[in-house]
């Protein structure tokens, strides 16, 4: 459906968040709820998005307009109610004759097909709402029908006994024409149990006027709303589960995929091996064929088909792995290259690097790329050994087929093919060792005599 603009309504304190973040700003899957919301729009059509904020406004602002420059941020000055807050989009939506798309920014599952559906709907009905299926229905407004038209929603503070028995709930997301939401809107009063004017109320007056009324019913998963951080720890777990299985049909192959957490933009491909307690953040993409292995953290980097990550390895943001490279136990990557069939197995730091193909970094290898204040790049030729406990002090180069000799400290390039030392040469003493031993042991027993 064309012309459909949408308002997020993002206001409210969230005080059981027990917070001074905003509670559409908390994290799922690695993002914010409301960058959820936001998302799940976009399927639905370029069009323009309004979102009411409050609590927080400056924040919600800050963080929207790092994904969502586009997106209007209008500050409601008192939270009067989800009716109000709609109407506070108004101004922005003068001379727009479509359709708009109510959502709320702690409702963060909705897809979009389920917003397809809505819109669809649309084509027989006036306003239509979303509503689910509550197990427990518990404070959710209820929905009140007749056959397959919606007569009106009573919130659970005002609902009788009668009322609260239903289980066909109100998920808060309600599509009309803008201009009829607005007239309806502005008729709404806040004589109800919580004083507040209800966006709710607006159903009820539609049929008054003779406009229908329907619901659109989805599963309740996607409808869950986060009042708390309850709900938020629920909300992820149910996220976790959908994504988790959403892999293991599409070929991935986890053991334990309830130890292995995902993000909402986690990529795997087929046949690749994800092992127990491996955590993903945002940005992540594996390539067929790849394994990682147990208790690795990777985050804003992708893994070419046969690579081997970990056991407890952690690639930051800007680390590529071309196909076969490995590394392995306690290595550290960030912003970095590295090659194909490169190997870095073992107790390692590379951030800002290029690590060329078939070159090997023993263990220990570390790239000084930090002096305090700058950040420098190290750059490692194809082929290359770097001996173990080699610091590499960036800016430096070590050429193709070069080598380095362990604990040495690298601060001038090396060419191809060279072997670089850089580390005080050895002397032995003959004999001195027994010498020092027999030293020591008397003084020992010197020391014990003296001491009983
Ligand atoms: C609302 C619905 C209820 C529905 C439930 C689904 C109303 C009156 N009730 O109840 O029928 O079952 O959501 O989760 O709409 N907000 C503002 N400004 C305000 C008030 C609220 O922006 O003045 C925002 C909140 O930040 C939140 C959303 O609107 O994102 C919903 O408000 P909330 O107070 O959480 O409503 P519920 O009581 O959950
Ligand atoms: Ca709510």
């Amino acid at each position: 459906m064309k012309n459909v603009n949408f308002v997020v309504l993002a206001a409210g304190k969230g005080t059981r968040m027990k917070s001074s973040v905003p509670k559409v700003l908390h994290k799922l899957a690695g993002r914010s709820m409301l960058r959820h919301v936001i998302d799940a729009t976009i399927t639905v059509g370029e069009s323009k998005k309004v979102i009411v904020t409050g609590h927080g406004a400056e924040q919600v602002r800050t963080c929207t307009q790092d994904h969502t420059p586009e997106a209007k941020i209008i500050l409601q000055q008192e939270q009067l109610g989800t009716a109000h807050a709609v109407l506070q989009a108004r101004p922005e939506l003068q001379d727009f004759d479509g359709n708009l798309l109510v959502l709320y920014g702690d409702t963060p599952f909705i897809g979009p097909e389920t917003l397809a559906k809505m819109t669809a709907a649309r084509a027989t009905a006036d306003l239509v709402v979303l509503g689910f299926n509550a197990a427990d229905p518990g404070r959710y407004g209820r929905l009140i029908t007749q056959g397959d038209s919606l007569k009106r929603i009573v919130e659970f503070k005002d609902a009788s006994a009668e009322e609260c028995a239903i289980k066909l709930c109100n998920s808060g997301v309600m599509l009309a024409k803008a201009s009829g939401l607005f007239a309806l809107l502005d008729q709404v009063s806040n004589d109800n149990a919580a004083g507040e004017y209800y966006l709710t109320d607006c159903v009820a007056l539609a049929q008054q006027s003779g406009q229908s009324a329907q619901v659109v019913i989805c599963n309740e998963a996607e409808t869950l709303g986060v009042n708390s951080r309850i709900d938020l720890a629920a909300a992820e777990a149910a996220f976790q589960d959908r994504a988790r299985n959403d892999l293991l049909e599409n070929g991935v192959t986890m053991a334990a995929p309830e130890s292995v957490y995902l993000s909402y933009d986690t990529v795997i491909g087929r046949d690749a091996t994800i092992e127990q307690n491996v955590v993903f953040g945002p940005g992540v993409t594996i390539e067929s064929g790849a394994l990682i292995r147990a208790f690795s953290h990777l985050e804003g980097c992708h893994v070419a088909e046969g690579a081997v990550v970990g056991p407890y390895a952690r690639l930051r943001p800007g680390t590529e792995l071309a196909e076969a490279a490995k590394v392995g136990n306690f290595v550290e990557i960030k912003n970095a290259e590295v090659g194909e069939g490169a190997k870095i197995n073992h107790l390692s730091y590379v951030g800002d690097a290029t690590v060329g193909a078939k070159a090997n970094l023993g263990a220990g290898t570390i790239t000084c790329n930090y002096d305090g204040v700058m950040k420098h790049r190290t750059d490692i030729g194809a082929g290359a050994f770097i001996g173990s406990n080699t610091m590499l002090v960036a800016p430096v180069r070590i050429g193709a087929q070069a080598m380095t000799g362990s604990g040495s400290v690298i601060t001038d390039d090396v060419a191809e093919g060279d072997l670089a030392l850089a580390r005080a040469k050895q002397v032995n003493k003959t004999g001195l060792a027994i010498k020092l031993f027999d030293l020591f042991k008397k003084r020992k027993a010197k020391s014990d005599l003296e001491n009983k």
